[in-house]
């Protein structure tokens, strides 16, 4: 069985002036216990709102979803769900394309880290710290004990991408959703971070929706893949398939 299942999913956006219009159009697709699925397409194409409504993040009621459209985890319906915070960041993790816009910039980061383990796992604080601190070595952010207490803007791109890495994977979801988790992140530590998440995969089973431009990287970690374009699946299936034998024209023309 699988443990997320998009089906017939249609989202899109209504307009001041009464009319909507849909951005992702009608697909489905599944990730299953310990896959990595990977999402392609061009920039538009409805990869990042396509992961945002499985949390249940997008901007409604300017957003909307279809009727018809349902995303199952572990068998229950989360779309309009309302109580997401249950599963946000404790089941499903998520790893956004920017990540100053969901790290506070008030607080200390690593505060932001232990809040979401008291919350959802109950520790102390003190015990939230000391889990923080691991954490951080785990992602490689050095000086961790240190770092914990350093706010947002007195990180580099990679560093606050690692506090959004240990964040995400804190409470262990079984799924960890990453958004062009490494775009903004030079080439050495870009392959850091895709073998950290690798390890996440395999040593804790952890399935992963990643997301990237970068073909390269999804042949390299991807199980099976998705190809979208405006809003539409235009192809998906095994990886090493997909790349040797691409059937859409627009799969073709990505590749090469
Ligand atoms: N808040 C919004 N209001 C209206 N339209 C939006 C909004 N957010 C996104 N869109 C539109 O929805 C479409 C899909 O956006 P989305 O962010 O999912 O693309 P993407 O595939 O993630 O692109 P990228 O590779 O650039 O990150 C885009 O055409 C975008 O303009
Ligand atoms: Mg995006």
């Amino acid at each position: 069985m699988a443990l997320l299942e998009v089906k017939n999913l249609t989202l899109g956006f209504n307009q001041p002036d009464g009319t909507h219009y849909n951005v992702v159009k009608n697909i489905s697709f599944e990730l299953k216990k310990g896959e990595i699925l990977g999402i392609v397409g061009e920039s538009g194409s409805g990869k990042s709102l396509t992961a945002l409504s499985i949390l249940g993040l997008l901007p409604y009621p300017k957003a909307y979803h279809a009727n018809y459209s349902s995303i199952k985890f572990d068998n229950e319906e989360l779309l309009d769900r309302t109580d997401m915070q249950a599963i946000r960041g404790k089941k499903i993790g998520f790893i956004f394309q920017e990540p100053m816009s969901s790290l506070n910039p008030l607080h200390r980061v690593g505060y932001q880290v232990a809040e979401s383990l008291m919350l959802h796992q109950k520790m102390t604080k003190k015990q939230a710290q000391k889990e923080v601190v691991r954490l951080f070595n785990l992602t490689g952010i050095k000086n961790a004990a240190q770092r914990y207490k350093a706010y947002p803007h007195e990180l580099s791109g990679g560093q606050r991408q690692r506090v959004m890495i240990a964040m995400a994977i804190a409470n262990k979801p079984d799924i960890l959703i990453a958004d062009e988790p490494t775009t903004a992140l030079d080439v050495t530590v870009s392959a850091q971070i895709i073998k950290l998440l690798q390890e996440l995969n395999t040593k804790l089973g952890m399935a992963i929706i990643f997301i990237s431009h970068d073909l390269g990287i999804i042949r390299q970690i991807a199980d099976n893949v998705i190809v979208m374009k405006s809003g539409k699946i235009v192809e998906k299936g095994k990886t090493e398939d997909i790349f040797i034998h691409p059937h859409s024209a627009y799969t073709i023309a990505l590749i090469s």
